[in-house]
């Protein structure tokens, strides 16, 4: 058996041990310490806008905080795009509140502008204004940020904007993860740096950040015994792991300048073959390349070469389901246009690590090229 190419696995880079040694000899290994804060630093000054950055145990935990601030509660609605992965909608049903599924444009596999305001208006009609739109910049690429701003500006909705796997993508040389009225990062094993597991919640006040942690560190009022007059919850990240964070920031760019030039290798390499297509960056959009997508003729083709790549032990993935067809969503409404449901089924993510070699890629490229001379 061939060694294991693997889709998106971790990197570290040697740099994180100094700032993990750091925590332990100074017997910061408790929650919290100058890690936390040292990470928060680093992030808001890579985002280059006047932000604020609450480091959390996950993305996804940074999503559930969002929609508590935005007070998204009991019976409400929340727009979340349809593709995405769950943890986009997950914190929606947590908050016992509604999700309504918003299909993608083709040029961005993002939320579409033309669809989000149809949902909007027709919600209106309905008498159930949404309370929040959860915009994705999925594999990296941005949204169309000017248009789904616009529209949430006109119906006055506040937007999170969950960037977990845009991190050093930008939309008209501004950093994705500064457009939302909440905007959220994840530093999961699979993503562009890696804390182990995280997250981050970046906010456009000091206050709402200090909300944020309050929440997050179990609400405790301000008194000298245990006292709460608020729900709280264990989201904050540890001084450890934090310490990975720091480690990892000083690499991203040069993992974000990796995944562009995996994404250009496989295009330069496979665009005499037909049946494959790529999505280009529209004018303006910097995309990250978190993982590198093509699309095939048909579902036939996709699963043919996944499981042509499955044999070689390389880890291939179809597009994400979008969520208007995930078992545990179907009911919910949704307002389509059948671009999520195409994607899915000619969409195929190939392997897109920043620590893949030459050969690793070689090996990924010469399979596919195998695949359609005898398919
Ligand atoms: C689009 C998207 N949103 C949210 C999340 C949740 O992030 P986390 O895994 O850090 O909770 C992820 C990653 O898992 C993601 O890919």
């Amino acid at each position: 058996m061939k060694p294991k190419i693997w889709l998106s696995a971790p990197h570290m880079s040697g740099n994180e041990l100094p700032f993990i040694n750091e925590a332990f000899n100074s017997n910061w290994v408790a929650p919290l310490g100058p890690n936390v804060n040292g990470f928060e630093n680093d992030l808001q000054s890579y985002l280059m806008e006047d932000r604020y950055v609450a480091a959390l145990a996950s993305g996804t935990s940074a999503l559930h905080l969002s929609l508590i601030l935005l007070g998204v509660d009991y019976g409400d609605e929340v727009i979340c795009q349809s593709k995405t992965f769950s943890a986009s909608a997950n914190p929606i049903i947590y908050q016992g509140a509604t999700p309504v599924f918003v299909d993608s444009e083709k040029d961005t596999w993002n939320l579409c502008p033309i669809q989000l305001e149809i949902a909007i208006k027709d919600r209106i009609a309905k008498g159930r204004k949404p309370k929040a739109i959860i915009a994705v910049h999925l594999y990296g690429m941005p949204y169309n940020v000017d248009e789904i701003t616009k529209i949430a500006l006109k119906y006055n909705i506040p937007i999170v904007e969950d960037s977990a796997e845009s991190l050093g993508s930008q939309y008209n040389g501004r950093n994705c993860g500064t457009f939302g009225d909440f905007s959220i990062l994840s530093f999961n094993g699979n993503k562009i740096i890696t804390t182990s597991g995280g997250g981050a919640l970046v906010t456009k006040s000091l206050k709402l950040k200090e909300k944020a942690v309050f929440l997050a560190t179990q609400a405790r009022d301000n008194a000298p015994h245990y006292l709460h007059s608020e729900i709280g919850y264990n989201y904050r990240m540890s001084n450890i792991v934090a310490g990975i964070g720091r480690g990892q920031m000083t690499i991203l760019d040069s993992h974000v300048a990796k995944r562009r030039s995996n994404y250009q290798l496989y295009s330069n390499s496979l665009k005499h073959i037909d049946k494959i297509t790529f999505l280009n960056e529209p004018e303006g959009y910097f995309s990250n390349r978190w993982l590198s997508c093509i699309l095939l003729d048909s579902e036939n083709t996709r699963e043919g070469l996944r499981l042509a790549l499955e044999k070689e032990n390389i880890e291939s993935r179809p597009l994400w389901k979008p969520m208007h067809q995930q078992p545990i969503f179907k009911k919910h409404p949704s307002y389509l246009n059948g671009v999520s449901d195409a994607l899915f089924n000619k969409g195929l993510c190939l392997p897109s690590g920043s620590n893949l070699t030459n050969n690793e890629l070689e090996r990924v490229i010469s399979t596919i090229k195998a695949y359609f001379v005898t398919c």
